[in-house]
């Protein structure tokens, strides 16, 4: 028996049937474009570090760490285990995950460092990084983004230091002893351990924090809504999302940490809040940058327009010019192992980009056939192709096309109509 190896940073990983990174996708790791000095994502950074700074700094003191420089290959326990994530919970699917193999993964969110921070010690701490995930392709979507996720800790005294006769437990709940009660989120406004007062202060903290946070990135006149969500680490559990050009725009999840998180690491008396949010949401928003595969661009064109000595300078990007689409599509019979349900978009997504690279604009699912009388399934996907910075020619799109209908016959052993 062979044991194949995948090589990250000078480590060697054993792959095994988990294994799904691409040679494409490893060779994002380490461009860190969040701590690029002119690229917009380091900014937004910069901008968002500088906020919690200037918020929460006491007597000289500011009282966040930030990390934004841990590496991204991270454990299925740091990443899912560690925060609750059922062993059946979707976001650990294989299709939606970029696996070194079954025990290790490229981060899916930065949340993944917060029981190793929290572990050793901190209570207030931000976490900067690439995160990766497998998605549909379009113009804000990419398999790489970047997260800011916090935690913010505070104790009773801290918390409640004017009203010294007010508690963070429930009075039957016994944190010296936490597996004595059991915590349930069957409650919407809190969970069962905590009390009504200490929830609602770390939740109107926390919104406070994340709607200044947005006024300083956007101005006083943002419209913004609060959504009720569910993440399995914390509960009760929001998204906020901002009104941009007609939309209303996803740009963070949020909540309070489930105790359960906090008491797994050691003795707990404070109650928490966290969040996490999308650098690349924030810098199309701000600067008006039209798609996310710019964040990427080495062109001079682009970075150019972010060279700014003052960070809180408005910019609205201006396209260097707009080259032109070309869309072919690709349809093809599958093989009778596979139907139009079983056939999996994100493998062929990043087949599709393996094959194309950056020039892959966007990939449609344009129609789903079964043939009436053969019952053969056929699938047919529109490839928009476009260049950031040239023209493209239909001969070299033709030429790229056919290399990723190769591709396509050669791992699925489908037939091209
Ligand atoms: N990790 C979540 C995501 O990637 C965001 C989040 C972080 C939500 C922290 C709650 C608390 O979507």
């Amino acid at each position: 028996q062979t044991l194949t190896t995948v090589r990250i940073k000078d480590k060697d990983h054993i792959t095994d049937e988990y294994t799904n990174v691409t040679p494409k996708i490893l060779s994002y790791l380490g461009r860190n474009l969040h701590l690029q000095k002119g690229n917009p994502l380091s900014i937004v950074r910069q901008r968002i570090v500088e906020y919690f700074y200037r918020r929460f700094t006491h007597r000289g003191k500011p009282t966040f760490s930030v990390y934004d420089n841990l590496s991204p290959v991270v454990s299925t326990k740091q990443n899912f285990d560690d925060l609750l994530i059922p062993n059946d919970h979707p976001s650990r699917l294989k299709s939606d995950c970029y696996y070194i193999n079954k025990d290790t993964l490229l981060r899916a969110h930065m949340t993944a460092h917060q029981t190793e921070l929290l572990r050793s010690g901190l209570d207030n701490f931000l976490m900067i990084g690439d995160v990766y995930r497998r998605d549909e392709i379009d113009s804000t979507h990419f398999p790489v983004f970047h997260q800011v996720d916090a935690v913010r800790s505070q104790r009773k005294e801290e918390l409640f230091c004017d009203k010294p006769d007010l508690e963070i437990f429930e009075p039957e709940f016994d944190s010296s002893n936490p597996n004595a009660f059991k915590n349930s989120i069957m409650d919407p406004m809190k969970q069962s351990c905590h009390t009504l007062e200490a929830t609602k202060l770390m939740e109107s903290q926390l919104k406070n924090h994340l709607i200044g946070l947005c006024k300083a990135l956007f101005g006083e006149n943002i419209k913004h809504r609060w959504v009720e969500a569910y993440f399995p680490f914390t509960h009760p559990s929001w998204e906020l999302e901002i009104y941009y050009e007609n939309k209303w725009l996803e740009v963070l999840g949020c909540g309070i940490v489930r105790n359960e998180i906090l008491a797994n690491i050691g003795p707990n008396n404070s109650i928490a809040y966290a969040f996490g949010l999308g650098l690349e949401r924030l810098a199309m928003a701000m600067y008006k940058i039209p798609d996310i595969r710019l964040m990427w661009s080495t062109d001079s064109g682009f970075l150019n327009q972010f060279q700014i000595e003052n960070i809180n300078a408005n910019i609205t990007y201006k396209p260097v010019s707009v080259y032109p689409q070309c869309t072919n599509d690709i349809s093809f019979w599958l093989p009778e192992t596979l139907t139009v349900d079983t056939f999996t978009n994100n493998d062929f997504y990043d087949l599709v980009r393996d094959v194309g690279g950056d020039i892959i604009e966007q990939v449609k699912l344009k129609d789903k056939f079964i043939h009436p009388k053969t019952k053969k399934h056929s699938l047919c996907y529109s490839i928009v192709y476009r260049h950031l910075e040239r023209t493209l020619t239909q001969a070299e799109v033709n030429k790229i096309h056919k290399q990723i209908e190769n591709a396509v016959v050669k791992n699925y052993n489908v037939v091209i109509r």
